[in-house]
């Protein structure tokens, strides 16, 4: 329909040059703006920033398929749109931001900037702001995006002239003056307009109670379509609103609005399309099947559908934050999937281009809701956008789901390099999932393949479950290993081989293991290798899944069945769908004896002399109540060619029964021997009674630390030894004072300044070699100095005498003095060396503390 109904009245006063005076007529933007009173300010609007030429030189929409995704490409596999909301202020000031923006995506929404209340933000109800809408229009019109305008009616962001008391006629003059103004400047830029945005009540009673509902006769929702319609005949009319994502009250009532209006016999509402904002809490997703069984009563009206303000909340989610990424990534995912399910989907609009970037912060609280982070670098959430519109493995589990961001590698090669020596590229031709894989062509040794650093998801003891897909070329088949190097900071690296089978070039294998990382800070990196040089490897879908708290139970919960457990004695195994969590749980029947129960062999993951801690949920059926145990089995190899010795012991004990399930949990510390068999069973009812079993830990406690202090007694908790009087000076340690722990050492009777507290360094320091040095130090008077001295003699020669540190202590607290020294490479032997603390005048007390002594 042709918009030249309105008319408008000119000009107001003009303070600025950036203040327009939208004319009456009906015209293209270019067009009314050059009608303007105000030229100059069009004028200014129309120069192009920076921004946009950057943007602009990518912009065009690659032919065919590009050999990695990103989600504007991803969605047009499917011939879908990925856009994204923006700002003003970044697109303007900061170049990433606009290059991401043009590059990666096929449609903007503007965040702020087309609504009614930026619009219009002056008191007068006749003066319109266009300047910062216009920005982000030529920009999108630069860059070949397809821009949507939001939103023509909220009860949010108004202008300050729409007040509780405005009055219906003048409210609904208001209205149309806005959107005629609106829609008609950006007639020929703007695609699509969400029309009315959140109008339902959030219980779907009805509509929600704001100044339209209550200020304007029935019908207004009805109205504004059909005045957009008339305005911009071409432009896609959408309802837009949060939480309708699923089918549930809202929803419902946004159905019912929607059908009613479309169902008219006479004059449907012209509505085109359905905006689902999309806001989501990770904690409360939806399934793909939840999300597409709604969408698809939607397409059944003939709706237009689309995702329209899409982004993820995490905060309010349990686990780690990589843990959390991860859950994000799947969820992303899922939308993406539901998307491509219906064909009425068009599209995914993210709400905002980074975390830096999100309303959620100021509205929800601190969270990382988007695809890329602060520093605009992609999180996992961004593959999995990608993954969903191309078709890519959907990870579902949520109790350890698939650590890595990039494991589908259809986005690229981020995260992936080579193990040695070969070259990576991504394979167009084959994937296990999606469309796209890895390949290592090159290589030059068997032990060369595709590598993917997991450095960033290792803990101490942590237990990953690790699967990968590899294929081969260039061999018809050939033995292919998942492989990790771990390296202890400061060690060696350990190469182990968590899988291996042969791989063939006819179709994929599926390599999965467990690896259990060593009780240090570690860097850890998985590789794919094992067939000759010059073959090629090549890799898809890696999973690394880490097991809750280091626990190295396998299948600790037994949703996919009983493997890895077994039945002690006699004892015969079924999954139960009496569960203590999930959907299945493991019990044990036709046990014949108290000590017959359910196990599993631990014996390749324990460490001897280990202590570990256990858990198990427990349940009785049979016997009402009874104690069940569990029990470790160890079995420890002879010593000295002597007969193996078995223990028993046990984890933890409780008293169950067969109306819920009780927890067991407890502790063990493992015989410090060679362990040749370790099995963990729980046992104990009466024959004949039934033992299901759930949700089964068994974890290492984790270790200390590692101190590379190379004093042992520096903090002289465990008394003065290791320390003597330098001089006549009588050491002992004293709780009379401590800078940590309860005690300190002590140099008393001290008879000259040089006198002190001291340890021997003989055997600790080598030619050679440089130390840093520490102590705390008090002294019994007011203030004095106090040195940390070392003495040291080569090769029988005289020793000589090297301040290390030097400070004014005094008796009410710890000075900590610092320093360091060496030991010189010429020095063939050290034949004496003494570090102490001394300096105060003869009779005042020395005190020490927290010693350390580390090689640099
Ligand atoms: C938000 C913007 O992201 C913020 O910058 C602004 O301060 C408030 O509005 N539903 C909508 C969007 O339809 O317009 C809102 O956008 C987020 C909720």
């Amino acid at each position: 329909m042709g918009g030249d109904t309105l008319e408008m009245r000119e000009v107001t006063t003009m303070r600025d040059k950036n203040l327009f005076v939208v004319t009456l007529r009906k015209a293209p933007r270019w067009a009314s703006c050059a009608s303007l009173l105000l030229a100059a300010g069009c004028a200014e609007s129309a120069s192009t920033p920076e921004a946009v030429l950057i943007g602009s030189m990518s912009a065009a929409l690659e032919v065919g398929e590009p050999v990695t995704f990103n989600p504007k490409t991803a969605a047009a596999v499917t011939g879908r749109h990925a856009g994204v909301s923006v700002l003003h202020g970044p697109l303007m000031s900061d170049a990433t931001y606009a290059q991401i923006v043009a590059n990666e995506f096929s449609d903007i929404t503007p965040e702020n900037a087309t609504k009614w209340g930026e619009l219009q933000p002056e008191s007068s109800p006749l003066v319109w702001r266009f300047d910062q809408a216009d920005d982000l229009v030529d920009f999108g019109v630069a860059n070949g995006l397809r821009i949507k305008g939001h939103t023509l009616l909220w009860h949010q962001q108004l202008p300050s002239f729409i007040t509780p008391s405005i009055g219906p006629l003048v409210l609904g003059t208001r209205i149309a003056l806005h959107s005629a103004a609106a829609v008609s400047r950006y007639e020929n830029e703007i695609f699509a307009w969400d029309v009315v945005n959140e109008a339902i009540a959030d219980d779907g009673s009805g509509l929600r109670d704001s100044i339209f509902s209550q200020k304007l006769p029935n019908g207004w929702i009805d109205r504004e379509f059909r005045r957009v319609n008339r305005q911009d005949g071409d432009a896609e009319l959408y309802y837009n609103d949060y939480g309708i994502e699923t089918i549930n009250p809202k929803s419902d009532a946004v159905y019912d609005m929607l059908e009613e209006q479309l169902s008219r016999p006479l004059l449907p509402v012209p509505v085109d399309g359905l905006g689902f904002q999309g806001h989501i809490d990770a904690r409360f997703a939806p399934s793909v099947e939840q999300l597409v069984a709604n969408f698809e009563r939607f397409a059944a009206l003939g709706l237009k559908l689309t995702i329209s303000e899409l982004d993820v909340r995490i905060a309010e989610l349990a686990g780690p934050r990589d843990h959390r990424l991860a859950i994000q990534k799947q969820i992303y995912q899922r939308v993406a999937m539901a998307c491509v399910a219906v064909e009425a989907c068009d599209g995914i609009t993210v709400w905002g281009v980074s975390d830096a970037h999100s309303w959620i912060d100021f509205t929800f609280g601190v969270d990382d809701p988007l695809l890329l982070d602060d520093q605009y670098q992609r999180k996992p959430a961004y593959y999995g956008l990608v993954e969903g519109f191309v078709g890519a493995l959907l990870d579902t589990s949520q109790s350890a789901p698939n650590l890595v961001g990039n494991s589908s590698l259809e986005a690229g090669l981020d995260g992936w390099s080579v193990q040695g020596a070969g070259t990576l590229a991504t394979h167009t031709e084959l994937a296990h999932s999606g469309r796209r894989s890895a390949v290592v062509s090159g290589r030059t040794a068997n032990w060369n393949g595709p590598r993917y650093d997991i450095s960033a998801f290792a803990a101490p003891d942590a237990v990953f479950d690790l699967t990968v897909r590899a294929r081969v070329a260039g061999a018809a088949s050939a033995q292919t290993n998942l492989s990790a190097q771990v390296t202890c900071a400061g060690e060696p690296s350990t190469f182990v081989q968590v899988a291996s089978a042969p791989a063939t070039d006819a179709g994929w294998t599926t390599l999965s293991g467990a690896l259990i990382l060593p009780p240090c800070a570690a860097t850890v990196a998985l590789y794919v290798e094992g067939p000759a040089a010059g073959v090629d490897i090549i890799v898809d879908d890696l999973e690394v899944r880490r097991r809750p708290a280091g626990n190295i139970i396998p299948n600790p919960g037994f949703e996919s069945g009983t493997q890895g457990w077994f039945g002690w004695g006699p004892t015969q195994l079924a999954v139960t769908s009496d569960a203590h969590s999930g959907a299945q749980a493991v019990r044990g029947t036709g046990r014949t004896d108290s000590w017959n129960g359910i196990a599993t062999n631990l014996t390749a993951l324990v460490q001897a002399g280990r202590q570990y801690t256990g858990s198990a949920w427990v349940k009785l059926a049979g016997a009402s109540s009874s104690d069940v145990f569990m029990t470790a089995q160890v079995v420890c190899a002879g010593e000295n060619g002597g007969a193996p010795v078995t223990s028993f012991l046990r984890v933890a004990g409780a008293t169950a029964n067969d109306s819920s399930y009780v927890e067991l949990a407890g502790g063990v510390t493992l015989p410090d021997c060679d362990i040749t068999t370790m099995n963990l069973y729980v046992e104990g009812p009466p024959a004949g009674a039934d033992i299901l079993l759930d949700d089964v830990t068994f974890s290492p406690v984790p270790l200390p630390p590692p101190s590379d202090n190379l004093l042992q007694n520096g903090d002289f908790e465990s008394g003065s030894s290791g320390w003597f009087g330098f001089g006549p000076a009588v050491v002992s340690a004293t709780s009379a004072r401590a800078n940590s722990g309860t005690q300190s050492g002590l140099a008393a009777n001290r008879l000259a300044n040089w006198q002190g507290i001291a340890t021997n360094l003989l055997g600790i320091i080598e030619p050679g070699a440089s130390y840093d040095a520490s102590a705390f130090v008090s002294v019994s008077s007011a203030s004095d100095v106090v040195n940390l001295t070392l003495q040291l003699a080569c090769d029988g020669q005289p020793a000589s005498f090297t301040q290390v540190a030097s400070g004014t202590a005094n008796a009410t607290g710890w000075l900590e003095l610092t320093g360091s020294f060496s030991v010189p490479a010429t020095c063939g032997a050290v034949t004496t060396a003494t570090f102490y603390a001394e300096g105060p005048p003869a009779g005042v007390d020395i005190y020490l503390d927290d010693v350390t002594l580390s090689a640099q």
